[in-house]
């Protein structure tokens, strides 16, 4: 399996790290604009290799044309957001980024290709739209991790004794499904504030990006586990953005899926009226904000 990390920032070094690290690659290619970034970055990941005594073969690079035949891309590159700035602020910005990363990528890697750049969803859609590419975003599995580590730690249980997803778009607008939320395999109810639990969610990337300048270890494994899924197709159910039909475009909801080489079948039907409500209606906002963005940058010209 050959792994491209295209951007090696904070976010990029850390998923490729922790993918690296579960020693399933064989071949990594890591790529970014910053001259000399890439290939030093390539240097520690060969130092850590050698203490791991694993034999992925790996280089760093600033030319596309050395990231080739990838069976999964992951996109980092892009501007992250400074405190105090939504996701959606940096639409134009990463859009122009994401669609020209989109037209090169494709001619050289027939590829799965996994968006993180922000906004996540919207820059999946933009990719998927500009090459034709099956994309998946990161979404909502991050929203995941932090809802049960917040459960888990509230209720004074185990982590592992939480389940459940939280869907829709990755950001402000995520959606808690409450109906899939378990705490020993019995749903949670009242057991916690969850309007407590929701500003949680919603509030602590902000506040990790005041205090340490970005997300990284929490979004860097969660992430790794989504590659790990795919390529060694695990089969794991995960809250990630796969592209829906809505109106006259491909959108990117998260809802729980099943990733492995192939993404699907969904679990939406396993979810209550409410929280299918909640989905359609985060469906419908992604649209409108995304269908208004695309024409001011006019992404196809
Ligand atoms: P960063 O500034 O540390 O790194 C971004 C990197 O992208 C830089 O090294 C930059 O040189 C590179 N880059 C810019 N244009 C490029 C191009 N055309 N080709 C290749 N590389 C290019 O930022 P970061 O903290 O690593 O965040 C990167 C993106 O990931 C941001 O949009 C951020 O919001 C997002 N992010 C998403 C999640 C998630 O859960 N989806 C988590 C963390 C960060
Ligand atoms: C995250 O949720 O960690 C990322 O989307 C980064 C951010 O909050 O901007």
């Amino acid at each position: 399996t050959k792994i491209g990390f295209i951007g090696t920032g904070k976010i990029g070094q850390t998923i490729a790290f922790n993918t690296l690290m579960g020693g399933y690659v064989d071949e990594a290619v890591l790529y970014d604009i910053i001259p000399d970034l890439p290939e030093k970055f390539e240097h520690e990941l060969r130092h850590a290799l050698a203490s791991r005594r694993l034999k992925t073969e790996v280089l760093g690079t600033n030319s596309l044309d050395d990231v080739t035949s990838c069976d999964v891309v992951v996109v980092t590159a892009g501007k992250p957001r400074k405190p105090g700035m939504d996701r959606r602020d940096l639409f134009v910005e990463n859009a122009k980024i994401i669609a020209s990363l989109a037209k090169e990528l494709p001619k050289r890697n027939d590829a799965i290709y996994v968006m993180v750049s922000n906004p996540v969803d919207m820059m999946a859609s933009i990719f998927m739209k500009v090459s034709g590419k099956y994309t998946i975003s990161t979404g909502d599995q991050v929203e995941t991790m932090r809802m049960r580590s917040f459960i888990a730690k509230k209720l004074k249980v185990p982590v592992n004794y939480v389940n459940g997803y939280v869907g829709g778009e990755h950001g402000d607008d995520a959606v808690i499904l409450w109906s899939t939320v378990t705490v020993k395999d019995q749903l949670v109810g009242d057991k916690v504030d969850k309007e407590e639990v929701e500003r949680y969610v919603k509030s602590i990337p902000g506040d990790i990006i005041k205090a340490m300048g970005g997300t990284t270890w929490g979004p860097g494994t969660i992430i790794e586990e989504i590659i790990r899924s795919i390529v060694l197709n695990e089969n794991k159910v995960m809250s990630i953005a796969f592209p829906h039909y809505f109106e006259d475009e491909i959108v990117h909801i998260s809802e729980p899926v099943v990733v492995g080489r192939k993404i699907g079948p969904s679990l939406e039907s396993l979810l209550d009226e409410k929280d299918r409500w909640h989905l359609i209606s985060a469906t419908k906002d992604f649209y409108s904000f995304y269908k208004e963005s695309l024409n001011r940058i006019q992404i196809l010209a």
